[in-house]
C-alpha cells in the first residue's frame, strides 16, 4: 500500500479522534462506576482515539491510574479535607506552565491533582488578562485546587475567599516560589524567613474559607537555615490539609539536586498528608522519593512538561509497580495536536500562537532533528499554520514507522 496514503489515514485517523475525545468526570468519592460508564461510552463512541491516543493505557491499566483501589497496607488513600485522591501524583504548581489546558491533559492522563498556577492575591490586579486566565477552571478537573500568593493575611484571606467563590475546592498557598517579590512585597518562599508571618498567614486563610488549604513550601530559607520541620508543625496547627515540599531552600534556587532528608523530616514532624517535590522525572524515582522519606505523595514539575502522560504513569507504577508505555511517537503527535489546538482556543491565536511554542519545543526535546523542528516551528505566526505542521510531523512519524 502507498505510503502518503497511509500517512494520510492516520493524519485523518488523529483529525478524527481528536474531535471525539470523552474525558472522565472525577467523582469526589473513591466510587469509580462513573468513569467505568464514561470510560465504556468513550470506548464505543470514539474506538479510533482511544486505539490512537490511549492504547498506551489499557483500560486496566489506565483506570488503576486514574483510581487507586480502596486502601492496601504499601497505597493509603490520600485525602485532602473531604477529597479522596484517585491517587498520589500530583503537578506541581508551574507559573506559565500549569494554565488550563495543560493540567486538564495532565489529569485525563492519570494526575491524581493538579495545581493552578499561582494567581497573585493582590485586588487590583484580578481583572489583568494574566489573572483572568489563571482564574479559569475546569468543571471536569476535581477536586480544583488554585494556588494564591502574597504576604497580607488579610489580602491572602480575601483572596482565598474570592478564588472560594470562582470555583476553587481547595486554596494552595504559595511559600515555594524563590520569586524575589511577588508585587514588590516578599511572598513565596521569602515568606520562610519570617515564622511568625507565616502563621499569621495560614491562620487568616484557614479561618477564611471552608475548603482545604494546602501550603507549598521549601525546605527552609538557606542550608544553614532548614527550617521546614517548624514551618509543617505552624501549618498542621493552623488547620492545613497537605502540604508540598520542594526539596531544596529558598536560597538554593534551582540549582544542585533536591535532598529529601528534610523532607523525610517534615513527614515525620507532621500528622498531615506530604507531597515530596523536586526532581522527580521518572516512576523510579518516585518509589525511592516516597520509601526513603514516607511522604503521601509526589508532586511533579519540570519532568511533566512535554510529557502530560507522566503523572498517570507515575500512578500506575506506584499502584501496581508496572509502568503503562508512554505513547508512541504517532499517539504523541496527535496530543501535541489537541493540546496546541486547546491553547489557541484558550489564549486566543495571538498569544495561543506564543504559548504553543514551549511546550512543543517540550515535547520534540527527546527527537533528533528537536533543533530544527523548533526553529521551523517558532517562525509560524497563524494557528493554522502550526497544527499543519503537527499533521506534517505526524506523518514523518508515521512513514518513520512503516520503514522500520
Ligand atoms: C516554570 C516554573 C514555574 C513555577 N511556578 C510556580 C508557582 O507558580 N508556584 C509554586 O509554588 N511553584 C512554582 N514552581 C516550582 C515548582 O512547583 C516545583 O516546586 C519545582 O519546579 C521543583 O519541582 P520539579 O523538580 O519537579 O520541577 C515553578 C517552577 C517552574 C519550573
Amino acid at each position: 500500500m502507498d505510503v502518503r496514503f497511509l500517512a494520510c489515514h492516520a493524519r485523518n485517523s488523529i483529525s478524527q479522534a481528536l474531535n471525539t475525545w470523552q474525558i472522565p468526570i472525577r467523582t469526589k468519592t473513591n466510587d469509580t462506576s462513573a468513569y467505568d460508564n464514561l470510560s465504556r461510552k468513550r470506548h464505543s463512541e470514539s474506538p479510533l482515539f482511544y486505539s490512537a491516543v490511549l492504547s498506551h493505557f489499557p483500560p486496566s491499566e489506565y483506570h488503576t491510574a486514574s483510581f487507586s483501589k480502596p486502601s492496601s497496607r504499601q497505597n493509603p488513600m490520600l485525602n485532602i479535607g473531604p477529597y479522596t485522591l484517585p491517587n498520589r501524583v500530583a503537578l506541581a504548581p508551574m507559573a506559565g506552565v500549569s494554565d488550563l489546558p495543560f493540567r486538564r491533559l495532565c489529569s485525563e492522563f492519570g494526575a491524581g491533582l493538579v495545581v493552578s498556577e499561582m494567581i497573585s492575591a493582590n485586588p487590583r490586579l484580578r481583572n489583568s488578562a494574566k489573572t483572568q486566565w489563571r482564574s479559569q477552571h475546569d468543571g471536569e478537573i476535581a477536586p480544583r485546587s488554585v494556588q494564591i500568593a502574597g504576604s497580607d493575611p488579610q489580602e491572602m484571606a480575601a483572596a482565598a475567599r474570592y478564588n472560594v467563590a470562582r470555583g476553587a475546592q481547595i486554596i494552595d498557598i504559595n511559600m515555594g516560589c524563590p520569586a524575589k517579590k511577588v508585587c514588590r512585597k516578599a511572598a513565596g518562599s521569602a515568606l520562610l524567613a519570617d515564622e511568625s508571618l507565616v502563621e499569621a498567614i495560614l491562620n487568616a486563610v484557614t479561618a477564611a474559607v471552608d475548603v482545604p488549604v494546602t501550603l507549598k513550601i521549601r525546605t527552609g530559607t538557606s542550608p544553614g537555615n532548614r527550617n521546614g520541620p517548624t514551618i509543617a508543625r505552624i501549618a498542621e496547627d493552623a488547620g492545613v490539609a497537605a502540604l508540598a515540599v520542594h526539596g531544596r531552600t529558598r536560597a538554593c534556587g534551582f540549582s544542585g539536586q533536591a535532598e529529601y532528608d528534610t523532607i523525610a523530616n517534615i513527614v515525620a514532624t507532621t500528622g498531615i498528608p506530604v507531597f515530596a517535590n523536586g526532581d522527580i522525572d521518572s516512576p523510579e524515582m518516585a518509589a525511592a522519593v516516597i520509601r526513603h522519606t514516607g511522604a503521601a505523595g509526589v508532586m511533579i514539575g519540570r519532568a511533566a512538561q512535554g510529557k502530560p502522560w507522566l503523572c498517570g504513569q507515575i500512578a500506575a507504577h506506584l499502584e501496581t509497580g508496572r509502568t503503562p508505555a508512554a505513547p508512541t511517537s504517532e499517539e504523541q503527535m496527535g496530543i501535541i495536536h489537541r493540546h496546541v489546538s486547546q491553547l489557541h482556543q484558550f489564549y486566543g491565536d495571538f498569544m495561543g500562537v506564543r504559548i504553543a511554542r514551549k511546550h512543543v519545543s517540550w515535547y520534540l526535546a527527546a527527537r533528533a532533528d528537536a533543533l530544527a523542528q523548533r526553529k521551523l516551528f517558532n517562525q509560524l505566526a497563524h494557528p493554522q499554520e502550526q497544527l499543519h505542521f503537527i499533521l506534517q510531523l505526524s506523518d514523518i512519524e508515521f512513514e518513520k514507522e512503516l520503514a522500520a
